[in-house]
């Protein structure tokens, strides 16, 4: 029998995050899902309302984490715990938002953190944790100068949380440009010349995200793996 424990999704309202919902509660696992408007998490609960586990949302802010203790703290026992969420940035040297940047940097690298050190104490014996980082960290573009970095660091977290958490679980995936996510449908020209670079010929699609995430939350012998789903961009 599946160890008893529900399966949170921070960044779940919508594209990958509610993916994995889906993937989670089509089983029949009990999901929380979060986000950072009300709006949207009880939109995201309701499209998830037929699906045989019980989806229930909270709604906290990343980048405030302070709030977050609170915001969780009708939270139990946790079998698996994604960290998805991005509020993305445009940000170069050149043309610096400080604003923007502590605001993007604070959410993935203090609030994901944040949100493992609160639930901590109420992980199951057998959980396991997957953070989600990105290709950026790799193949900068113009603009990506705070998605770089954050996403770097991200990997430098899964590095330290595999000491910190043992002997539960943790794994990262980066995401190339995933072609069918939301983020994507009004900026398809820009997504060419990556397409042209892939070696497959096309972009990387929410289910191969949501496939490769449940790999790494589900298999046992993953633990510390920073994993790339880029179609093999990353050795071009
Ligand atoms: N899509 C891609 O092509 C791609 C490529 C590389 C990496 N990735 C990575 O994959 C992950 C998912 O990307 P996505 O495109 O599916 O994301 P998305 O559609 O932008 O969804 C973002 C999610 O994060 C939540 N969120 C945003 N700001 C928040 C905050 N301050 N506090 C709490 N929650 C917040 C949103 O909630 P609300 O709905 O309430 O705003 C939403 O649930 C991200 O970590 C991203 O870096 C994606």
């Amino acid at each position: 029998m599946a160890e008893q424990g529900s399966v949170v999704v921070v960044g779940g309202t919508r594209a990958i995050g509610f993916e994995i919902v889906r993937h989670y509660a089509s089983a029949g696992d009990d999901v929380i899902l979060t986000g950072q408007t009300a709006a949207n998490v009880a939109a995201a609960v309701e499209r998830a309302a037929d699906l045989p586990g019980k989806v229930t949302g909270l709604t906290f802010d990343l980048a405030d984490p302070v709030t977050i203790r609170a915001a969780l703290e009708g939270v139990g026992p946790v079998r698996r715990l994604a960290l998805v969420a991005i509020d993305r940035d445009s940000n170069t040297v050149a043309d610096y938002d400080v604003t923007r940047a502590i605001r993007l940097a604070t959410l993935k690298l203090v609030g994901f953190t944040e949100v493992v050190h609160v639930l901590l104490d109420r992980l199951t014996p057998n959980a396991s944790l997957l953070l989600f980082g990105g290709q950026a960290k790799d193949l900068p573009y113009p603009g990506s100068t705070t998605v770089s970095t954050v996403n770097g660091g991200v990997e430098g977290i899964v590095r330290t949380l595999v000491h910190e958490i043992k002997p539960h679980r943790v794994n990262c995936l980066h995401p190339g440009i995933v072609g069918d996510s939301p983020y994507w449908e009004s900026r398809q020209a820009a997504l060419e010349a990556t397409i042209k670079r892939t070696p497959t010929g096309r972009l990387t699609t929410m289910a191969e995200i949501v496939d490769a995430a449940v790999f790494l939350l589900e298999n046992e012998g993953m633990n510390g793996v920073n994993l790339k789903v880029d179609g093999g961009l990353h050795c071009m």
